[in-house]
């Protein structure tokens, strides 16, 4: 090969190495390779043209066109890697957005959002029972004052009873103390008023909703939680309706194997009053720890309306007679569906959220 040759041949190795290493894509880089190395590049001509040469000329000038293709060769190889890394990564980014796209789709869509949850679910099938037994469904502020949260429901200031209801105070620079309720009872007076203003006595109603305590929660309690009252107002209501309302309404939410009994108990509202339990939906009454052997389970309390709450509303007690009862949705919920830990209807896991 000629000298003239061989400089041309180092010119054409360099001028290949500097185009190889700006290549800028895959395709760019397939080119090259055809254009660089293949059956018409300048290398397979000059490949051709060692045919014309002395046998000695002819090997030492075929090493060279070999050692340069082999360069050549190294070259693309490595540029091809360095290509196809910067292409794999580009597609993960790619995919990663599309993983995106593919929890909304196939995770989130299916749940079917705006599901209730169970604890909706629950408010809503027990005011279906509560409505089959001929009661009006009615609502109530949670942000109540001092009065409607604790007097006017016979318990004054500093009376103990208060410690029952340990509650948030809410500082509006009102005069009046206000307070986030402790419980639905207040949703009673807010009634009795409204029937006295209308004269539309009587009462039959249950009043679902939110209350909220300063407890910390744990597996029975939850700090903001849900309670259902319930309140008849009429003439000659005894204490035999209360039981046979409570009853009924037990068998018909938890199933006919689950009774209800009542206890002695005080509440400051109603006298007599009565904690209500139900047969422990867990052991069915043969007792166990969430019972704590007894095979009952305390659900709410009730009994009948104080004479001094229905004089707080200004309802002739020689005329109408009433009862009132309260439990928890949420203590439902658990019971019926047999949850461990109350918790887990406010820690929004998928897992649990997906079986109810
Ligand atoms: N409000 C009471 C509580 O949260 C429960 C209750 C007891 C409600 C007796 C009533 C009742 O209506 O009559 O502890």
């Amino acid at each position: 090969m000629p000298d003239a040759s061989l400089r041309e041949l180092d010119t054409f190795v360099n001028d290949s190495l500097a185009l190889i290493e700006g290549l800028a894509s895959l395709e760019d880089l397939r080119e090259a390779e055809a254009s660089l190395t293949g059956r018409r590049s300048p290398l397979a001509t000059w490949q051709r043209s060692l045919g014309a040469l002395e046998p000695d000329e002819r090997r030492s000038a075929g090493a060279r066109l070999q050692e340069a293709r082999r360069t050549l060769e190294e070259a693309l190889a490595r540029r091809g890697e360095a290509l196809r890394d910067v292409a794999r990564r580009e597609k993960l980014d790619r995919d990663a957005l599309a993983l995106g796209d593919v929890v909304v789709d196939q995770v989130l869509w299916p749940l079917g959002v705006g599901r209730a949850g169970l604890v909706a679910r629950t408010q809503r099938e027990l005011e279906d029972v509560f409505v089959a037994m001929g009661f009006q469904v009615a609502d109530g502020p949670e942000v109540e004052s001092d009065w409607y949260n604790f007097e006017a429901l016979n318990i004054p200031p500093a009376h103990p009873a208060r410690g029952m209801w340990d509650t948030f105070y809410v500082d509006l620079g009102d005069p009046e103390t206000v307070v986030l309720r402790t419980h639905t009872s207040p949703t009673q007076i807010h009634l009795m008023e409204a029937a006295v203003a209308n004269a539309s006595l009587p009462i039959h109603s249950v009043m679902p909703g939110r209350c909220y305590r300063r407890d910390t929660p744990d597996a029975r309690h939850l700090a903001t939680f849900h309670q259902i009252e319930g309140l008849v107002v009429d003439r000659a209501i005894s204490f035999a309706d209360l039981a046979g309302t409570i009853e009924t309404f037990t068998r018909a939410y938890f199933g006919a194997d689950i009774a209800s009994r009542l206890r002695p108990a005080y509440f400051p509202f109603t006298e007599p009053s009565a904690e209500f339990e139900i047969t422990c939906t867990i052991c069915r009454g043969g007792g166990c720890r969430t019972c704590s052997g007894t095979g009952w389970i305390e659900l709410g309390g009730c009994g009948m309306l104080d004479p001094a709450v229905l004089e707080a509303v200004g309802i002739d007690g020689d005329e109408w007679s009433g009862f009132a009862f309260g439990f928890g949705i949420d203590r439902c919920a658990q019971m019926r569906h047999q949850i461990a830990d109350m918790r887990a209807l406010i820690d929004n896991d998928v897992r649990f959220l997906r079986q109810v």
